[in-house]
Order: structure tokens, then C-alpha cells, then sequence
């Protein structure tokens, strides 16, 4: 016989067409039977929503996508519920690709740990989790940000770019915001440390640039595309690195970014990379072993914007597409 197990999860109910909306989801219970031997069951806590996820509904994130019917996928901490392998024992919190539901079986070689020095598990997907990792990609692997630099961070207060910032400042630099609306600009200055902060609709941002950074920026983290990268990348100094990480504004799909003409690297002799954070997996480890600790001494601040309930994900997720989120989205989906 076998056993049922309710399991309330988030189902793709069409493909959205540009910005998406809480009626392309819907939530429903899709019962798990008996755990398969060697499956190890898991309990989401946490869900992490992020913009890449608009891509993977589409059904063109780097190869992979979700189907109208499917569960949404998403990255999750969860907590082992059942398991007869030694090394995953029941009550141990791991990181996994457990999607928009409340259980899920995983394969044991699909299951990550979660540093066991963590007081809040939902650290794993913000600041020591895949946007933290992104960041220390971006700012100390790639820019290596150092003192003196002049750095310019949009989606400033968001997963990536708040983890960017407090690294910036780490090494001793100036950092810009450009983010939105006074309750962000507030976080920016205020919570996240930035020096100076850009309003990307109230302000005009090329003269907010030139009379902020009036000898060129040194380091811009591209997490937007066009039209700021372009803005941005004509007041860059002789020698500016660029890194290029995110293009929020095309993945609604109503927007193409081009760029700036090569034409501008070459006079500026940029230094422009490419970021995809999945490069910097092997390198997780040494990420965690340098900033588990200063999270935990309060070094770091998280910026996380906790909504309560599974059934909160498709209204969170369509504010985050919308620029409407306060910080690190997280869905907190049990306890
Ligand atoms: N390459 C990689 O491996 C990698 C890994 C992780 C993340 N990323 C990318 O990094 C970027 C930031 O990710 P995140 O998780 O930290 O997101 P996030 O900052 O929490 O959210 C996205 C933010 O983008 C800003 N934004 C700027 N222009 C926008 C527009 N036209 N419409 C909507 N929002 C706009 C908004 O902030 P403001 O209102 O403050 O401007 C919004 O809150 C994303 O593009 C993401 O895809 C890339």
C-alpha cells in the first residue's frame, strides 16, 4: 500500500507573456508516494526566488526550463525528514533544487550542506548563498576590487548587489547605489553602507554620475544591461573593469539590450568579463569559510525579504520582476 503524503506546490499554469502575473500560477497538491529506497525526503524551509527564474518559466535558462503543468523549480534549504543514508541523516539542513513545493525526494548527490555554524538557514540563499557567491565573483575574483577604486552597483540593495557593496567596502572602496524609490535609496545609504546612492527614475543618471564620480568610474558590476550599462560604461576611467552579470530588464522579454560600441572599451582599454556564478561552484567553500563568520559576528547584513507561506511565492515573484522587492526575496515555506 501506498502512503500519501500532502504536498502543496506552486505549478507553472502558462508561459507568461512579458512581465509575468499571479494568474500564470497556481497552487495545488501534488501528494508524494513512498520514498524510493536510497531517496533521501526533504522539508522546504526556505525558498529562494530569484530573476533568473523568469528565464526558466520561459523555458530558456542555459538549457533547462519548466513546463505549464510542471512544479516551478527553485533552489531551496530544506530539512531531511526521512532517510536511511548515514551521511544525510533525518534533521540535517541542506541546500537543494527542491522548487516551489513543501517536500520533495531527492538523490543524495543532488543535496548540499549547509554550514553547520549557521543560525539562520535562510543565509544560504542570500548573502552566503548563490547571490553572496555571485558577488564575491564579481567584486573580488573578477573586479578585485581594491582601495581607491570607484565602484558602481545597481540593483543595489537586491541579493547580489548588497553582498557587492559590503565587499566594496571590505577592500577599501567607493561605492555608488542606483537603485529605486526612497525606502531603497534609505537602505542603500543607511543599512548597506553605500557612499553615495542614484535614484535610476527620479535622477538623471549620466550628469548624477559625472558630479558624483567626476574622474570616471573604476568598477561597474552590470547587473541590469542596457540602458545603464551604457550610461555607465561612457564615464568609466582609463583602465575600468566591467563586469558583466545580469540583464533584469530583458527577461520580461519586452526589451533587448545592445550595449555600448566596442569602439568604447577600446578608448577606455576596458577590461569587460562575463560572470556565470555556476563557474565559482568549486570554489563555494573557501566563500563560506571567510564570510560564514563574519555573518555570524554581524559584520554582515543580509537584507533578506522574508514572505510567510508557499502560497505568497507567485505576488513575491512578480513584485521581484517588477523592481518592487526590498532585498534578498526569500519564501520562508516551513519551520
Ligand atoms: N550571472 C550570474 O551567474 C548571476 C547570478 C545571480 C544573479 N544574477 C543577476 O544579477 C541581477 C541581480 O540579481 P538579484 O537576485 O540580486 O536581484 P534583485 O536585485 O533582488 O532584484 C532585481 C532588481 O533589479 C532592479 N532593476 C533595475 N532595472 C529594473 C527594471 N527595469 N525592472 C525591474 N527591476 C529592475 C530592481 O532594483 P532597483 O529598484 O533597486 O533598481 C530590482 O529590485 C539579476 O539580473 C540576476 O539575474 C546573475
Amino acid at each position: 500500500m501506498t502512503n500519501h503524503l500532502d504536498n502543496m506546490a506552486v505549478i507553472l499554469a502558462k508561459r507568461p507573456e512579458g512581465l509575468p502575473n499571479p494568474d500564470d500560477f497556481k497552487l495545488e497538491n501534488r501528494p508524494l508516494g513512498d520514498r524510493l529506497s536510497g531517496q533521501v525526503r526533504c522539508q522546504t524551509l526556505y525558498l529562494s526566488l530569484d530573476p533568473y527564474m523568469r528565464s526558466v518559466i520561459a523555458g530558456n535558462h542555459m538549457g533547462h526550463g519548466v513546463d505549464p503543468g510542471d512544479v516551478i523549480a527553485g533552489e531551496v534549504v530544506a530539512r531531511i525528514v526521512e532517510s536511511d543514508d548515514a551521511d544525510w541523516p533525518v534533521g540535517k539542513v541542506v541546500r537543494c533544487q527542491g522548487g516551489w513545493q513543501q517536500f520533495t525526494d531527492q538523490p543524495p548527490e543532488a543535496l548540499s550542506r549547509v554550514p553547520a555554524a549557521l543560525s539562520r538557514p535562510s543565509l544560504a540563499l542570500s548573502i552566503l548563498g548563490m547571490p553572496g557567491l555571485t558577488a564575491w565573483a564579481g567584486m573580488v575574483q573578477q573586479a578585485k576590487v581594491r582601495e581607491g577604486d570607484m565602484v558602481v552597483i545597481p540593483a543595489a540593495v537586491g541579493g547580489v548587489g548588497a553582498m557587492a557593496a559590503q565587499l566594496c567596502k571590505r577592500a577599501g572602496a567607493t561605492t555608488i547605489a542606483i537603485t529605486s524609490g526612497s525606502e531603497k535609496r534609505r537602505i542603500a545609504t543607511e543599512t548597506l553602507g553605500y557612499d553615495h546612492c542614484i535614484d535610476r527614475i527620479e535622477d538623471d543618471l549620466a550628469e548624477a554620475l559625472t558630479r558624483t564620480a567626476p574622474n570616471g568610474v573604476s568598477v561597474y558590476f552590470d547587473l541590469v544591461g542596457d540602458p545603464t550599462l551604457t550610461t555607465v560604461a561612457q564615464q568609466l576611467s582609463i583602465g575600468g573593469r566591467v563586469v558583466l552579470c545580469g540583464l533584469i530588464k530583458d527577461y520580461n522579454g519586452d526589451h533587448k539590450t545592445a550595449g555600448p560600441h566596442p569602439g568604447l572599451w577600446i578608448t577606455k582599454r576596458a577590461t569587460v568579463t562575463g560572470l556565470v556564478v555556476y563557474d565559482y561552484e568549486s570554489q563555494r567553500q573557501v566563500f563560506e569559510e571567510e564570510f560564514v563568520p563574519l555573518a555570524e559576528a554581524g559584520e554582515l547584513v543580509a537584507n533578506e525579504e522574508i514572505h510567510d507561506g508557499l502560497a505568497a511565492a507567485p505576488d513575491a515573484f512578480c513584485d521581484l520582476m517588477r523592481g518592487r522587492n526590498h532585498g534578498k526575496v526569500v519564501v520562508r515555506v516551513g519551520e
